[in-house]
């Protein structure tokens, strides 16, 4: 499990059939590490009722021999309540462990899931290219839910099972070694089955944990896709699609089953075959006088709490089968590696993303480049003979060179397809350049951290992207935000008809991913979030596509707004839209074809 050199960006859906066990136990152990008082106090309940269920059996056969046999009524009442008093231990130990285990269960399960969303959020641009929301999901949370169930209360007697193990063998031995040597007889036929069961289990349960991420998947993608299959009547197409997925996860799932099933008549028929040998070969040594009845009842029931553990046991070995098959790949999405560039100079771990704070900014405090960062930019923007190829081969920008000076408002136009919004997301460090330079403020890209360029850098891309919550919320991107500068800023951008519109005003729930407001609207509102952000340079990708005259007139009032005292980027398809631009840059298959003034262009 050590992590890849370099960005991956691939999580795989099955593991390489390995078997890293040591490396995972290793690894949840540190999660329990962290709770040591608890794990303390587990492991001493444990102790606790493994006493207890040795002491039982050893009291049952002392009152045979000493209560019934030798007839003493007084101390056949005295061992009664002992064994009784001793049951009583043991429930409470019970209730304890119950109660207990899962507050170390469920604490390890929210450290992880804390992890792993950390790390998801800390992730490159690359990998979310490359990865299925689905996919992620299903790791964040069923892989989490199947581990969980290695700590869940029907488990907890893992522990206690291997305590009740090892109390009731010495137990045995201690009575009589012939007849405990007995006992184990069979315990290697179980162990070797158990091995080779345990080995194809995870085999196939590693391919239902696969099978299902698929499914989730495909259903994060379907349901939000579901107005265009149903539109283009893709039902049939789709619903086979699911019914292939669906049916794979079944049968693998029919496979594990196949194997439990085998599993625990085995483990049955081991029991039953052990206690017909203790009866046969311990009532013979009762009848040599080697040992007394009280001893046999007492062997006879401790084998009984020997077969209860070991098939509890071979169960939870299922479980953890499948919990460890979770484990690896939650293991391996936290080892995914950060994107990097976030306090310059601070290589390696300081070079990663920091955890996130309520500052906007997020800039690494103490790293040499933040010393030499200026409060703003002053917003000069150069391209040099930049290249860049996408993970899939595709060449987007093949030696792009042009400038923007200071305040200066420059449009981007160019065919789809063109790289323009390829620009924009080299500008903002979104993706890295396969060659060349980009500078801004003469400074190259690379020498300022990440979360400053996002910060003085503002893009209002091509989709707006609303979260399910309140208009508000949406504006203000879930920060504070005075009264009074949200309302100069909806006033500003011209939303404040919208606002008015809605029946909750500015309380009014736009709907998940903004599915109730028009596409002109949501661009208002970006515009908006951008005000109050107050970055130094704009970057519009494409805003006034799909729009209306009259919405268009309220965006490009906002534009303005916006570029006043900015560098502005605008990107554009036609030259008729940007003819307010001071220059134009026209681009084609990732490259500068022209430049000038708009009116030049236009008329040329
Ligand atoms: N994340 C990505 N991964 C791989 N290829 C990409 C990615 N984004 C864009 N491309 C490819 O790079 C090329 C340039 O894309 P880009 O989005 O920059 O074009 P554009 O000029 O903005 O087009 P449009 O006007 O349609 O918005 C396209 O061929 C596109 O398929
Ligand atoms: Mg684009």
């Amino acid at each position: 499990m050590a992590a890849a050199p370099g960005p991956t960006y691939l999580i795989a859906d099955t593991v390489a059939d390995r078997a890293p066990d040591l490396a995972i136990v290793r690894r949840l152990a540190g999660y329990l590490r962290r709770r040591r008082g608890v794990a303390a106090a587990c492991v001493g309940l444990v102790l606790l009722s493994s006493a207890a269920v040795t002491a039982g059996p050893w009291l049952l056969g002392r009152a045979i021999d000493h209560g019934v046999v030798a007839g003493d009524r007084h101390l056949l009442v005295e061992l009664a309540l002992l064994m009784l008093a001793v049951q009583g231990v043991s429930t409470a130990a019970a209730v304890g462990e119950g109660i207990l285990f899962a507050i170390l269960g469920q604490g390890v399960l929210h450290d992880l899931r804390q992890d792993l969303f950390a790390r998801v959020q800390s992730l490159p641009t690359p990998f979310f290219d490359r990865n299925p929301v689905g996919r992620l999901v299903t790791r964040l949370t069923n892989d989490i839910a199947a581990l969980g169930e290695l700590f869940a209360p029907s488990v907890v007697s893992v522990a206690v099972d291997v305590g009740v193990i090892v109390a009731v063998s010495v137990a045995l031995f201690f009575l009589d070694s012939w007849l405990a040597a007995t006992a184990f007889l069979l315990f290697p036929v179980l162990v070797l089955v158990t091995v080779y069961f345990g080995h194809r289990i995870r085999t196939v349960f590693r391919d239902v944990k696969g099978r299902l991420a698929r499914i989730n998947a495909g259903l994060g993608e379907l349901i939000p896709g579901m107005r265009v299959v149903q539109l283009f009547g893709r039902e049939q197409g789709e619903g086979d699609r699911f019914t292939e997925l669906n049916g794979a996860y079944r049968d693998a799932q029919l496979r594990g089953v196949r194997y439990n099933a085998i599993l625990h008549p085995l483990v049955q028929v081991c029991a039953g075959g052990t206690v017909a040998a203790l009866l046969v070969l311990g009532g013979w040594r009762v009848h040599a006088g080697v040992i007394t009845v009280g001893t046999l009842v007492a062997i006879l029931t401790y084998t009984q709490h020997l077969f209860q553990p070991v098939r509890g046991l071979i169960e939870k070995y299922n479980l953890f089968q499948t919990a460890m098959a979770s484990a690896e790949r939650i293991f391996l999405l936290l080892d995914e590696p950060p994107e990097a560039g976030w306090g310059e100079g601070a290589e390696g771990l300081g070079g990663d993303r920091p955890a996130p704070t309520d500052t906007a900014a997020g800039v690494a405090e103490g790293d040499h480049g933040a010393a030499a960062l200026p409060a703003r930019l002053r917003g000069e923007i150069r391209f040099r003979d930049v290249h860049l190829t996408y993970d899939g081969g595709v060449t987007a920008l093949s030696g792009l060179d042009f400038a923007v000076a200071p305040g200066e408002v420059v449009a981007l136009v160019g065919p789809t397809g063109a790289g323009k919004s390829t620009v924009a997301s080299l500008l903002l460090r979104l993706f890295e350049p396969t060659a060349g330079t980009i500078e801004v403020d003469g400074r190259p890209l690379t020498a300022y951290p990440k979360g400053f360029l996002r910060r003085r850098i503002g893009l209002i891309g091509q989709e707006v992207f609303l979260f399910d919550a309140t208009l508000r919320e949406n504006l203000c991107l879930f920060r504070p935000v005075a009264e009074a500068r949200l309302q100069e800023a909806i006033r500003q951008v011209g939303l404040q008809e919208v606002v008015a519109r809605l029946p909750d005003g500015l309380e009014a729930r736009v709907g998940e991913r903004g599915g109730r407001l028009s596409l002109g609207e949501r661009q208002l509102i970006a515009f908006v979030r951008f005000l109050l952000y107050d970055p130094d340079i704009l970057v519009l990708d494409e805003a006034t596509a799909s729009i209306d005259r009259t919405t268009e007139r309220t965006i490009q009032r906002a534009l303005e707004v916006a570029a006043q005292g900015r560098t502005t980027l605008i990107i554009a398809h036609r030259l008729e839209t940007v003819r307010h631009a001071d220059r134009v840059v026209v681009l084609a298959a990732g490259r500068k074809v022209k430049e000038g003034e708009p009116a030049q262009l236009l008329g040329g």
